[in-house]
This record gives structure tokens, C-alpha cells and sequence, in this order.
């Protein structure tokens, strides 16, 4: 939990923030936020994660505030809070008004809100871990990085009750992504993920690993993968900023290769390693 967190202008205690019944995030999830991790007091990818967040701003049409704007949220929520890892969150919303309406009655100003909590920077090989096949239930607009969770809550609720880290989600039985995270399969040497388009969210450590891949010249794909094949991949696994690179060794009862981390993924989260020290030297 962060000590002292931003709301509009002003730096408070978390309990001390509060924003009006009237704000259009409580009402409608009328927002976007985004997630950029912190190691060793420097911001990983921040461009990256920048970029995303002026292209959900963008998308619904939320005043946006300059890059130096932003990047001097990031170096004071990093300074005040005296934390070397962790995660900072940006949620930002149209704002309030005195009345409730579908549409805003007038010009308004968006409420911004920024915090940041600790995150355990790790070097290891993380153990494979097991998914839950669900439908992807949630809207058609998945690339903005809205606030309106409820989707992604109640599967990551379903794959918690099916002792699962994570839902690997699908439309008609082609894979789309995780409630929270991105997925990668590994089949006959080839690496693959979904399309970016409106169906996913444009992980940065997705891009990021791609990017990897493409450095350490393995042959890859962004061409979604259909649940029909899980029982024949050789790897699976997942990214996000707070996971990295995570392994996949089951999907419901569905033994994925050995269910041990194979030898591509074990690359990439060593070529993922190597990134963060080079970032960190
Ligand atoms: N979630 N897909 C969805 C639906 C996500 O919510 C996330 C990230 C990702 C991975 O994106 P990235 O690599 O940029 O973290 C994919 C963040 C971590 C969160 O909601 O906390």
C-alpha cells in the first residue's frame, strides 16, 4: 500500500483520498488506468506505458496531460514513497459532476489518481502453473485498458475456485488472452500470441517479449491459438508487468508438454532477466 498517494494536485495518506459519489468512474467505470512497474526506483518500459495511456485516454475521449506531466507522477510517487519495486498504478476518469447523466452536461475535469505499492523484484525461474479454460465474456473493446473490470473479476474469481493463477479466455474456442495477462504457446519450435486488435489488451511485456524473441531469432507468430491444440503444445505461458514471464503447465486437466518449464520460455525468462540488469546497470 502506498504511503502518500496523488489526487488531483494534491499528495494525501490513502485513507485521507476521496473522490464524490458523482464521479463518473463509481458511476459508469467511466476511466481508463494503467499499470507500470518500478526496479530499483526506475520505471521499466515507461514509454511503452505512456503510450498505452494516452491511446485509452484517446479512445474514450478523456483530456489528456502531457508526457512531463506523467513522468514527474512517476519520479514523485518514486521519491515520496521511497520505494525501489513496485507498481504504480494510474486510474484516471471524465471526472465529476452534481447530478447523474449518461453523458456529461457540461465540460468537465478529469479526476486523476496515482499510487504506488510494493512489488518483489525476482531472478528465479518461476514453477509452472495451472489455468482454467473460460469464454471470454467480456466487451468487444478489450485493447482500452478500461476500469470496468467486472469480466475479468468474475473469471479471475472462477479460476481462483478451480485452484488456477489465472482464466485462459476464449471466443469460440480461439484463445483471446488472460483476465489480467497475456498468453504464448510454443508448438514445433514456433512461438505464438494472439493478434493485437480489439479482442486483447497490447501487453507491454507482451511487446517486450516479442521483442525478445525476435533478438534471440526465434520464429514467431502473432496468430491466435485454438483451445483444440493445447493438448498438443510443447510450452505455454503467460506475461504481464507483475508476473513477467510466468510457465504454464496445466490447463484444467490438460498436462501441457512434460508440465515442466520448457526450453523456450526458460530462454525468454532468461533473456527477460538479462533486460531488467541491463536496465538496472
Ligand atoms: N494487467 N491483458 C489484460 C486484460 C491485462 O489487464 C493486463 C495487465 C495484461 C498484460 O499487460 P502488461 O504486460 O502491460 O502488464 C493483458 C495489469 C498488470 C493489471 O491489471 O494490474
Amino acid at each position: 500500500m502506498s504511503d502518500l498517494v496523488y489526487l488531483n494536485g494534491e499528495w494525501l495518506a490513502p485513507e485521507q483520498a476521496k473522490v464524490s459519489v458523482f464521479d463518473r468512474g463509481f458511476l459508469f467505470a467511466d476511466g481508463i488506468y494503467e499499470v507500470m512497474p518500478i526496479y530499483q526506483g526506475r520505471p521499466f518500459l515507461a514509454t511503452q506505458h505512456l503510450a498505452r495511456l494516452h491511446r485509452s485516454l484517446a479512445a474514450i475521449a478523456i483530456p489528456d496531460q502531457p508526457d512531463e506531466f506523467w513522468q514527474s507522477l512517476v519520479a514523485e510517487l518514486i521519491e515520496r514513497n521511497g520505494l525501489q519495486n513496485g507498481l504504480i498504478y494510474f486510474q484516471v476518469t471524465r471526472g465529476a459532476e452534481t447530478k447523474r447523466s449518461h453523458l456529461p452536461q457540461g465540460p468537465i475535469t478529469p479526476t486523476i489518481f496515482a499510487s504506488i505499492s510494493p512489488l518483489e523484484l525476482h531472478w528465479d525461474i518461476p514453477k509452472p502453473a495451472k489455468a482454467v479454460l473460460c469464454e471470454d465474456i467480456r466487451w468487444l473493446r478489450c485493447d482500452i485498458k478500461s476500469i470496468s473490470l467486472l469480466g475479468n473479476i468474475v473469471l479471475k474469481q472462477y479460476a481462483q475456485q478451480h485452484h488456477a493463477i489465472e482464466p485462459m479466455l476464449h471466443r469460440d474456442g480461439v484463445v483471446t488472452e488472460g483476465a489480467s495477462s497475456n498468453y504464448f504457446a510454443v508448438k514445433d519450435g514456433v512461438l505464438y500470441t494472439a493478434p493485437t486488435n480489439h479482442l486483447i489488451l497490447p501487453g507491454i511485456t507482451r511487446m517486450w517479449v516479442l521483442q525478445l524473441a525476435h533478438q534471440l531469432k526465434l520464429t514467431v507468430r502473432e496468430e491466435p491459438f485454438h483451445i483444440s491444440e493445447l493438448a498438443q503444445l510443447d510450452e505455454l505461458f503467460l506475461t504481464s508487468s507483475s508476473r513477467e514471464v510466468q510457465p504454464i503447465g496445466q490447463i484444467d486437466d490438460i498436462i501441457i508438454g512434460n508440465g515442466r518449464c520448457g526450453p523456450l520460455t526458460q530462454q525468454l525468462i532468461e533473456a527477460f532477466h538479462a533486460s531488467k540488469r541491463a536496465h538496472l546497470a
